[in-house]
């Protein structure tokens, strides 16, 4: 258990110190469980989007993308059962004041000073509890100057909605047939009472949805085809596979328009948990905008003359819990030559940096060099030139932030036009002359693999 929270509580200093993640609104104490990517976060974040972007629209002909808007007609919270079901069960403490979900007490601890260190399940065994009452996920809030109910809007709590209101506007623009499917990133909104872990469970996040739309009878073959597709993808990502599961849904879990639910779970430190959802969601979707709307959604197939509400498999993955995985699952610490060094094992497709330049000293010519390498590399992805302190010690810096090369321009560079170019996570060091150094990096990108 402390070395669980030894890593996380050195991961979350990493991701300050580097820059990659910060407390949102710090100097006023924080904000909690809302956070702010920095500088390496923000591109960590942005390679893992269009990663997923391009697996899931651009190199399909059969997926077309999205942006739908986070406000949307708050019927559509009726229709897709948000307003009555979106809810979890809540108890407070009656001692200690603390809120907890209701069947999330086990391992809780409570909150006030008084309690702090004392185990939720006390307080629940010892009857201090309220009795658990619905609490409801959605944030609120009023579209226009007038505060009351005819006014309320929500902050969507998942952006699959503003694909199913939109699938016959998509269909008939990109002149798409059954199947098909639509995919769209974008932000989504929680109230969860008890956000926690990192980044792991926020208010706010990014989800990556993708809603494939097929005929009644095919769902099946499709949602095997999806979970296939979906767990290769975060191989591709370079996470270890003996890391990832299929967890699938139970009758009880299972939610009740649902005809079958993987998720692909995460073996975190504190558990294997969800990273994505695969989901059967039938032909509820549909049919519930469709009597909320009092639209006709339904489709016709001219080929087979055929007329039928589409099935929709879904798969849903969060955008921040892939960031988090992915730095969970690089984060390593090793020794070399006698010195400790901190390492994220990030493929080279999503790290923030994929190379440093760094001339061996500041003299001799070697900086102009070094310098000319930087910008020309630059022009095609993000390098980072350091002059600063001794080469071991920015070897050192690069392996911290992720950085899959480094390139050290010496005295032999002057001599015959040739690099170092250290390998971050095998530290083979291969001699490259200036002018393969490109082509050298890119096979080397696309050649990677993750150790298991
Ligand atoms: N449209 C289906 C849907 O939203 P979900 O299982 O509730 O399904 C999908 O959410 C994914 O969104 C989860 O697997 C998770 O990665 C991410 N997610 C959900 N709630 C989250 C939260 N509070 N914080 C961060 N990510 C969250």
């Amino acid at each position: 258990m402390a070395e669980i929270a030894k890593l996380m509580d050195k991961l979350v200093s990493l991701c300050k110190r580097r820059g990659f993640i910060f407390p949102s609104s710090e100097i006023y104490g924080g904000l909690n469980s809302c956070y702010d990517y920095g500088p390496l976060g923000v591109e960590l974040k942005r390679n893992i989007k269009d990663f997923w972007w391009k697996a899931m629209v651009q190199t399909r002909d059969d997926i077309e993308g999205l942006d739908a808007s986070i406000l949307m007609h708050p019927r559509v919270w009726e229709a897709s059962g948000h307003v009555a079901n979106f809810t979890d069960p809540m108890v407070d403490c009656k001692e200690c004041k603390a809120r907890f979900r209701a069947d999330q007490i086990e391992g809780a601890m409570c909150g006030s000073p008084a309690y702090k260190g004392r185990k939720a399940s006390k307080c629940a065994d010892e009857n201090k509890f309220t009795d658990a009452r619905l609490f409801n996920l959605m944030f609120k809030t009023f579209m226009g100057p007038v505060e009351d109910a005819a006014n309320v809007v929500y902050l969507r709590p998942e952006t699959a909605q503003g694909i199913y209101v939109n699938v016959y506007n998509v269909m008939q623009a990109s002149r798409q047939r059954i199947p098909f499917g639509i995919a769209q990133i974008g932000k989504a909104f929680r109230n969860e009472i008890t956000p926690g872990n990192f980044t792991f469970r926020t208010r706010e996040f990014e989800q990556m949805e993708m809603q494939f739309f097929v005929k009644p009878g095919t769902d099946m073959e499709w949602f095997e085809y999806w979970k296939a597709q979906r767990i290769a993808w975060y191989d591709g990502l370079g996470i270890r596979k003996a890391k990832l599961q299929f967890h699938q849904h139970g009758p009880t879990e299972l939610a009740h328009y649902a005809a079958a639910a993987f998720d692909i779970e995460y073996e975190f430190p504190f558990g294997w948990k969800e990273l994505e959802g695969i989901h059967n969601r039938t032909d509820f979707d549909l049919k519930r905008h469709a009597e909320y709307s009092g639209k006709d959604l339904s489709y016709f197939d001219d080929a087979t003359r055929e007329k039928y509400v589409p099935y929709i498999v879904e798969t849903s993955a969060g955008c921040d819990r892939t960031v988090l995985t992915t730095l969970i699952d690089a984060y390593d610490e090793d020794v070399i030559e006698g010195e400790a060094r901190t390492v994220l094992h990030l493929a080279p497709v999503i790290a923030p940096i994929k190379a440093g330049v760094f001339p061996l000293v500041k003299k001799e010519g070697m900086p102009e060099v070094a310098q000319k390498i930087y910008q020309d590399l630059k022009k095609h992805f993000p390098v980072f030139y350091d002059d600063g302190g001794a080469i071991g010690r920015r070897y050192r810096r690069m392996d911290e932030a992720g950085t899959p090369f480094g390139i050290t321009v010496d005295g032999q560079t002057l001599q015959d036009q040739t690099v170092t170019v250290r390998e971050r996570d095998s530290l083979v060091q291969t001699r490259v002359a200036i002018d393969k150094l490109l082509p050298f990096i890119q096979e080397k990108m696309a050649g990677y693999k993750r150790k298991e």
